[in-house]
């Protein structure tokens, strides 16, 4: 692999993310890596992060000096091209200039493998206080900027780059073409990852884990759990079987999808359990966000539970009892709750609907390693139905918590006929690239006045949530076409019985979630 060096900045999985568009598989490290735990790894690359720290800080983050000793080429990003400026011999410097934001540098494009074929004018991306002021010995100077004199170094030889800017962002003009001219011209790295090779490893070693063991899977509809247990079947086949479970919070049509599509494209083995009425009964007469959403996760795990004992009746049969159990965990949970060791904590809300803890299943997790948009061309790449592979993430809890109010039949009814509008509007309008999801909410406990025909009404209002996000941390509302917005608010309001007004939530997250419970 390529290491990406993590040196606490929010830019390593970015970095990483880039790398891995360039075709060339990455893994992020902790700074704190040895070189001889580096050198296990057997990199074919190296990339220094960007971080917050001064290289001068007490306790700065630091790198062992072995790794740059290993004869692997290296590129260093901001902190990381100061630290290769420290650790080799150069200076760096406390100039008091700070430069943030976009920058024009004055680039040599012509003599050496980074720069390569662009232009000597360019625009990147600055956020730093520090400057590295003499590059070490052997390093040629490859950029200034007004207040940098060293904004890039090279050394050929040693195969040896860096730069003070971020390539890994868009606002860097020529960023990508960074990145590419040192995996491929300068460390010679074979552009050969994609996500064919994904899935053939995955198969492989997926069959040396089960080997003729059963598996289970739970599916959500969401697109990690079916793409996961697609890539499970591609390798054991029947000896996979995927429990989907219908609390009745589903939006439309997606039951078909999971039942009758993604089926007939996999040959799934799926049990479908019903679970609607127990579901309702449930929730009944409750309004409170957090007695909702444990409910819905209790009710959850019975029907779970219930699919597990029939299957496991059933395998007591013909002697294989079910040891496994996949999971769609994908590699951002893996890097933040622990860094990407291999020993990750799984949080809670990626089990399927939170399987209980004393289930002793032991996991199969093929898209640890994956970005969401590679599970999605994975997915493509098995045929998986698009409406499964480009779907928006949706909440396990599902329709229960857009309901503000008690959950009943009738509302879920009018949201899911809401709901589905909106869906189909923003498609037909080609806006589904541009949001990351789009809760439509209904407001079961206000009531507004309205006019409709010659009548007066008293009726809900509908919420949209389109927000625009890179991992639903953070978030910021979608400036959605003003006549999209109109028409999606005249079908509601003409097509849903019972909704007289249709409002736009403009609230950035923080301080607002995503969803409204
Ligand atoms: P919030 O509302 O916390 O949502 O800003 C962040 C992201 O998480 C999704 N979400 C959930 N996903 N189970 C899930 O699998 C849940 O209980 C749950 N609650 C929120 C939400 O849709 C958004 O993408």
């Amino acid at each position: 692999p390529v290491l990406v060096v993590d040196f606490g900045a929010q830019y390593a999985q970015l970095i990483a993310r880039r790398v891995r568009e360039a075709s060339v598989y990455s893994e992020i490290v902790p700074h704190t890596i040895t070189a001889a735990e580096v050198a296990a790894k057997n990199p074919i690359g190296i990339v220094l992060s960007g971080g917050p720290s001064s290289v001068y800080e007490e306790g700065a983050p630091a790198l062992d000096t072995g790794i740059l000793e290993l004869g692997v080429p290296t590129l260093g990003i901001c902190y990381g091209f100061q630290v290769m400026a420290t650790q080799l011999g150069g200076e760096v410097a406390h100039t008091g200039q700070r430069e943030y934001g976009s920058t024009a540098v004055t680039a040599r494009t012509d003599d050496n493998q980074l720069l390569r074929g662009q232009p000597t004018a360019q625009t990147v991306w600055m956020s730093h206080g520090d400057s590295v002021a003499i590059a070490p010995d052997g390093f040629e100077v490859l950029a200034s900027t007004a207040s940098t004199p060293v904004a890039a170094f090279a050394n050929d030889e040693k195969r040896f780059y860096g730069v003070q800017w971020h390539p890994e962002v868009k606002h860097s003009q020529y960023g990508q073409d960074v990145i590419v001219n040192f995996l491929h011209k300068a460390a010679g790295i074979p552009a050969d990852w994609n996500s064919g090779n994904v899935i053939a490893e995955q198969v492989e070693k997926i069959r040396a884990q089960v080997g003729s063991a059963r598996v289970i899977a739970g599916l959500s509809g969401g697109v990690d759990s079916a793409v996961a247990a697609a890539i499970v079947h591609e390798a054991v086949g029947d000896q996979l079987v995927c429990v989907f479970v219908d609390h009745g919070l589903l939006r439309q049509d997606e039951r078909r999808q999971v039942e009758v599509d993604y089926v007939a494209a996999t040959g799934i083995r799926l049990v479908t359990i019903d679970a609607r009425e127990q579901f309702l009964t449930a929730l009944a007469g409750v309004s409170d966000p957090e007695t909702k959403r444990k409910i819905i996760g209790r009710e959850f795990i019975r029907s779970f539970e219930q699919a597990e004992r029939d299957l496991i009746a059933e395998a007591d049969a013909d002697g294989e009892p079910i040891r496994f159990l996949v999971q769609g965990t994908l590699y951002p949970d893996v890097v933040e709750s622990g860094g990407g060791s291999g020993t990750a904590n799984i949080k809670s809300h990626h089990n399927v609907g939170g399987l209980p803890e004393d289930l002793q299943f032991e996991l199969v997790e093929p898209l640890r390693a994956l970005f969401k948009d590679e599970v999605r061309a994975i997915g493509r790449e098995l045929g998986l139905p698009e409406e499964i592979v480009g779907r928006q993430p949706f909440p396990g809890p599902g329709l229960g918590i857009r309901i503000v109010g008690e959950v009943t039949e009738a509302r879920l009814e009018l949201l899911r006929h809401a709901d589905a509008i909106v869906r189909a509007e923003l498609s037909a309008a080609g806006l589904d690239g541009e949001i990351w999801q789009c809760p439509v909410v209904l407001l079961a406990d206000v009531r507004s006045v309205g006019v409709q025909g010659d009548g007066r009404t008293y009726g809900h209002p509908i919420v949209l949530r389109p927000v625009s996000s890179e991992d639903a941390m953070t978030a910021d509302w979608t400036r959605l076409p003003y006549d999209v917005l109109a028409r999606i608010s005249n079908r509601i309001t003409n097509e849903v019985a019972d909704v007289n007004r249709v409002v736009l939530d403009v609230t950035s997250k923080p301080p607002g979630t995503i969803e409204w419970e």
